[in-house]
């Protein structure tokens, strides 16, 4: 900037409000000043731009498992929402911890951010509430007490009965829950769903607390295997658990789906190729990225909240559930 100011022998302020706030500077001039910039290949920083026009063009994105293939397809939904919009994103991967999650978000208010995105660690803290007070604020695939800021969810409780409809109907009478991690809502909706759907079926069931991983799911069906009891079906709180329960189930020689059925949840991108293709509940990532987005555009322009989305999930089967036959089960007990 202090080179155009020289180069034109004006002040760099005027040259910095030609970029900042256009409109307070003479258009003549204005053109003069974008053309010594192109002249010396100047691009104004869009943060330090940010800072001093108190807005910026990016939406805060903050996610808590970047590994998981589920919430690289959400990102991908907002990317290109985003881009509809004239807009950009920032991502930022919180591991699930609380404490990095705040910092980012107090990182993405300091820059001055249109809106912040989050998947939450917390269901009760007032740390996203107290933002959304100033801020257009998305919670998405968590929801979160509050009233200030929008949900973009999934039906995961819904998600969860359809799973054990199904295996109901396949005949099977006994399951096994590998649990998500505590404290976690859509964990705690899944189970909520399964619990009552197998009470509504008669069904017996033992639930062991696992979580999102794929090591969380592989150590929770070797924690799982001692209280089989002639379960027949290991439902599975995501796809990456399913993927660590079904590697422990292969190394103990117990075949999919005839020693026992295997579901997860999310469908994300590889559970088609997995040896068998793996049973599960689509969730629309995809959309849920771009709805999320959308709320905030919708915040930004009309200073109101619009409604919360619910997407529906839906089952899609493959070949790593089917009917539930004793003699099936049997082997199953051989190998435990
Ligand atoms: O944290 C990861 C999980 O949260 C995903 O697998 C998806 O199920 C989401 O709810």
């Amino acid at each position: 900037m202090k080179e155009i100011a020289r180069r034109l022998g004006i002040s760099t302020s005027t040259v910095s409000r030609a970029f900042s706030k256009p409109e307070m500077v003479r258009p003549e001039l204005r053109e003069r000043i974008l053309a010594m910039a192109k002249e010396l290949d100047y691009k104004p920083n869009p943060i330090a731009r940010a800072m001093v026009k108190g807005q910026s063009d990016f939406v805060g994105l903050v996610v808590p498992d970047i590994t998981n293939p589920f919430f690289p397809s959400i990102v991908r939904g907002a990317e290109d929402e985003a881009r509809r919009a004239g807009l950009s994103l920032i991502m930022c991967n919180s591991d699930g911890r609380l404490a990095k999650e705040k910092q980012y978000l107090r990182s993405l208010r300091d820059l001055n951010v249109v809106g912040v995105i989050v998947a939450s660690a917390s269901r009760s803290d007032t740390y996203v509430t107290d933002l959304a007070n100033n801020l257009p604020v998305v919670v998405m695939d968590r929801t979160l007490a509050g009233s200030r800021f929008v949900q973009v969810t999934a039906d995961n409780c819904g998600g969860s009965r359809a799973v054990v409809d199904y295996l109901a109907e396949l005949g099977h009478r006994r399951l096994m829950y590998l649990s998500g991690p505590a404290g976690i809502s859509t964990a705690g909706d899944r189970l909520k769903g399964f619990t009552e759907q197998c009470r509504a079926h008669g069904m017996d069931f033992t639930v062991v607390r696992a979580g999102f991983k794929i090591d969380d799911g592989y150590a929770a069906m070797k924690e799982a295997e001692p209280l089989m009891d002639g379960a027949t079906g290991v439902v599975c709180a995501n796809d990456l658990c399913a993927f660590g329960a079904m590697s422990r189930l292969q190394e103990r020689g117990v075949s999919v789906p005839e020693g026992v059925s295997v579901t997860g949840f999310d469908d994300i991108a590889f559970s088609r190729f997995l040896s068998p293709p793996l049973t599960t509940i689509r969730q629309p990532t995809y959309a849920m990225g771009r709805q999320a987005v959308k709320a905030i555009v919708h915040m930004r322009a009309f200073h109101t909240l619009p409604v919360p989305t619910m997407f529906a999930t839906e089952l899609v089967v493959r070949a790593s559930t089917g009917p539930q036959r004793s003699a099936i089960g049997e082997i199953w007990k051989q190998a435990i």
